[in-house]
């Protein structure tokens, strides 16, 4: 397979990753959600990023800003997703690596945190342990088995609290 190249999205890829979103998932529901994450404040351009194959984009991934309330006050930590591969490129490790590049380039941009809603199985994988371990729950209407989160600094979670997604991610929780 040729190399894949991940890189921060620009607005020509606008409509090229609307059609990854809507050829990974059924409807239209994660497509409409980045559209609205781009136009929301918590969006970040730089951890809005495409896997490209080919000068193809074969798969995208957003991280967008969320905030933790705990005890100890509000913080801002990341939300990964949606995530998705084209499925005629998947379990080819594109998924992989756009995830290591997003935890990669979230680093130097001194966020904290990093939250996941949905398929734990998938993300255990990358370092992402049950947000219960910390003590985590969030706004969203799923099953806290079903968060998961990595600290990007030593003890960011550790005062637990909840995750508040904004009401666009209702759409699809
Ligand atoms: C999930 C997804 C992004 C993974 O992309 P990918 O490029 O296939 O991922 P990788 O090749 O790096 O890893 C593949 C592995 O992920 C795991 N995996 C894939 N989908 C999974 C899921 N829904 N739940 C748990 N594990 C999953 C499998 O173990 C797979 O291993 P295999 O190839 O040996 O079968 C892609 O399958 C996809 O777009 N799915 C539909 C949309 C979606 O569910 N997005 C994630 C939630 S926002």
């Amino acid at each position: 397979m040729q190399p894949i190249k991940v890189r921060a999205e620009t607005a020509d890829d606008f409509r090229a990753i609307d059609v990854v979103n809507l050829s990974a998932f059924e409807g239209e529901a994660e497509a409409q959600l980045v559209g609205e994450l781009r136009k929301s404040g918590g969006f970040i351009p730089d951890l809005s990023l495409v896997a490209e194959l080919n000068g193809r984009i074969v798969g995208h991934v957003v991280l967008s800003r969320v905030k933790l309330k705990s005890a100890a006050g509000s913080s801002e930590i990341l939300a990964l997703g949606p995530m998705s591969v084209v499925p005629s490129q998947s379990h080819r490790g594109i998924g992989s690596e756009l995830i290591e590049a997003a935890v990669a380039r979230a680093k130097p941009l001194c966020y904290s945190a990093i939250v996941v809603a949905g398929h734990p199985d998938y993300y255990l994988r990358f370092g992402f342990k049950p947000v219960q371990d910390w003590g985590i729950t969030s706004n969203l209407s799923i099953p806290d088995d079903a968060l998961t989160a990595m600290e990007l600094v030593d003890g960011a979670l550790s005062g637990g609290g909840e995750v508040e997604y904004p009401d666009l991610f209702k759409a699809l929780f």
